[in-house]
């Protein structure tokens, strides 16, 4: 059982085409409750320096041009064992392997733009969500 914080961002690509209210919903009916909530654009810097640990990847670039190409809605989500049940309800990175019933299964087009942000540790989530937020912005 992990903790019971995750972080998510709805990608440009899934913003573009008008679902932020479908995935919201399916974030909620899988019982999570959003403790923060950001509806921002990142600059090529802030996603460059978020997806910091790909920087050596060759999809690094396109990734951060991507992610830096429209707004997004960055989130803290609560429920409990919360990384590892978030990870379920995304999906798989690639949706062409993203099993039915979850958010890239529904809504990403490709590998690069697959609708959805979702840590992969505590660690993360909390260094994820303290890009986005301030203490004093969790509720
Ligand atoms: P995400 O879960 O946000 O974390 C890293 C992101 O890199 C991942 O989702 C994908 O969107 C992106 N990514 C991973 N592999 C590739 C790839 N082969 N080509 C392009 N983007 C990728």
């Amino acid at each position: 059982m992990s903790g019971t914080t995750t972080f998510t961002m709805i990608k440009p690509d899934a913003v573009k085409a008008n679902n932020i209210g479908p995935i919201l919903k399916m974030i909620n009916e899988a019982g999570f409750r959003i403790k923060a909530m950001k509806y921002t654009q990142l600059t090529k810097e802030k996603a460059g320096g978020f997806y910091a640990v790909h920087a050596e990847r060759p999809f690094y670039g396109e990734l951060v041009d991507f992610m830096s190409s429209g707004p997004i809605v960055a989130a803290i989500l609560e429920k409990e064992n919360a990384v590892e049940d978030f990870r379920k309800l995304i999906g798989a990175t690639n949706p062409a392997e993203a099993a039915e019933g979850t958010i890239r299964k529904a809504y990403a087009t490709s590998i690069g733009e697959n609708a959805v942000h979702g840590s992969d540790s505590d660690e993360n989530a909390e260094i994820e969500g303290s890009y986005f937020f301030g203490m004093t912005e969790r509720f």
